[in-house]
């Protein structure tokens, strides 16, 4: 294996690893232009570098829903881990107990809840999970009190992909384990429309947020939001946090870059909540930017999957020590010590000097 020095050297190995089907699947977007447009939108921004100060006692730890995390890098949701990596999602949330972490489990996980709670189970607390509307309450109740009993931390609706193509046909034995199984979707009249009388029946809406909200204790963040009336409106009934996100451009063709949206959210939240965010992040350069730009925490996807997919939890592991390195490297350069430190004035371009 060649060195690998940054998160970014994964890509090419992962790519040779996974063949060409399977990773068209995990790299693509609803179009290359959403890819790119996140991308792009961080690469924009320009880093002030402040040197000469004493950083010493410097640290990237930080607290979140009353866990103790080292580092305010999340693994993502991504669905059927097992298609990248034998060990699946147990690798992943092995990887993100022991780098100090914490990491969010998909509905469409492919190994079982429990099993995945158990090999996540660190000093920081028992992994988070991500729900998707099971199409109605009922269904719904029953994944989350699935969930529950297998001790995950922290709910997170996915609310961002009602509708969403998928290119790929699952192997025998990846399946996501933890659903009941669904009759097939009872065929749409052909008068009617296929997207508002049948996927769309399926979709929850703020209705169903203010009901989930009464169905648990546990801290409840809604994931997709981009639009600071959303962001609102989540806090208004009772969510303890958002996580802004174009679902690393995989959803709406023509979305922004999801950093594009962060400063607005982030001024009209102005602290009430916790705001995390994801999509596009590669490097600590990337994190960097959505921490002074309002973030608490940042998500990672496709790239702790090329660490999953080359190596299993190690490459997981690693991939999460690279990316905080690269974003201790950069706290270095632009003279602060600690997140709290960093901030709007951190960016050349967003800085206001008097
Ligand atoms: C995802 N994502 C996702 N999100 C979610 O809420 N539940 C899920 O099951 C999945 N599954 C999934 C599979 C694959 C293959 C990808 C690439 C993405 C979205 C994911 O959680 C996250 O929002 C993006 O991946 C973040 O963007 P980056 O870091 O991949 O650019």
């Amino acid at each position: 294996m060649s060195a690998i020095e940054r998160l970014c050297d994964y890509l090419p190995l992962a790519r040779a690893r996974l063949g060409e089907p399977l990773w068209r699947y995990l790299q693509e977007g609803s179009s290359d232009q959403a890819i790119d447009a996140n991308a792009r939108a961080l690469a924009a921004v320009r880093l002030w570098p402040r040197p000469l100060r004493d950083l010493s006692g410097g640290h990237t730890r930080l607290q979140l829903y009353g866990q103790q995390l080292d580092h305010p890098i999340l693994l993502a949701p991504i669905a059927y881990q097992r298609l990248f990596h034998a060990d699946g999602e147990c690798a992943s949330a092995l990887a993100a107990t022991a780098q100090g972490g914490q990491m969010l489990v998909s509905s469409l996980a492919s190994q079982p809840f429990e099993q995945i709670a158990k090999a996540g189970h660190g000093e920081q607390g028992r992994p988070w999970f991500q729900l998707y509307w099971q199409g109605n309450r009922e269904r719904t109740l029953r994944l989350l009190q699935r969930a529950s009993a297998a001790g995950f931390s922290v709910v997170v609706l996915t609310i961002d992909a009602p509708i969403k193509r998928s290119s790929l046909q699952l192997p025998n034995g990846v399946s996501a384990v933890n659903l009941d199984a669904v009759a097939p979707p009872e065929p749409v009249d052909p008068a009617l429309s296929r997207v508002f009388d049948g996927w769309m029946k399926q979709a929850p809406t703020w209705n169903d947020v203010t009901w989930l909200r009464q169905q648990t204790k546990l801290p409840l963040l809604l994931k997709g939001i981009t639009h600071p009336d959303d962001a609102d409106q989540a806090l208004n009934l009772g969510c303890d946090g958002i996580i802004v996100s174009n679902h690393g451009g995989r959803v709406l063709d023509g979305a922004p870059a999801s950093i594009d949206l962060l400063p607005a959210i982030s001024a009209r939240i102005a602290g009430r909540m916790p705001i995390l965010f994801d999509s596009g992040i590669r490097s600590g350069h990337d994190l960097f930017i959505a921490l002074a730009l309002g973030a608490t925490a940042v998500l990672i996807g496709r790239p702790f999957i090329w660490g999953l997919a080359c190596n299993g939890a190690l490459g997981v592991a690693h991939a999460v020590r690279l990316l905080r390195d690269e974003l201790e490297m950069t706290m270095a350069l632009t003279g602060c010590a600690q997140l709290s430190e960093i901030g709007p004035h951190c960016l050349a371009d967003r800085a206001v000097v008097p």
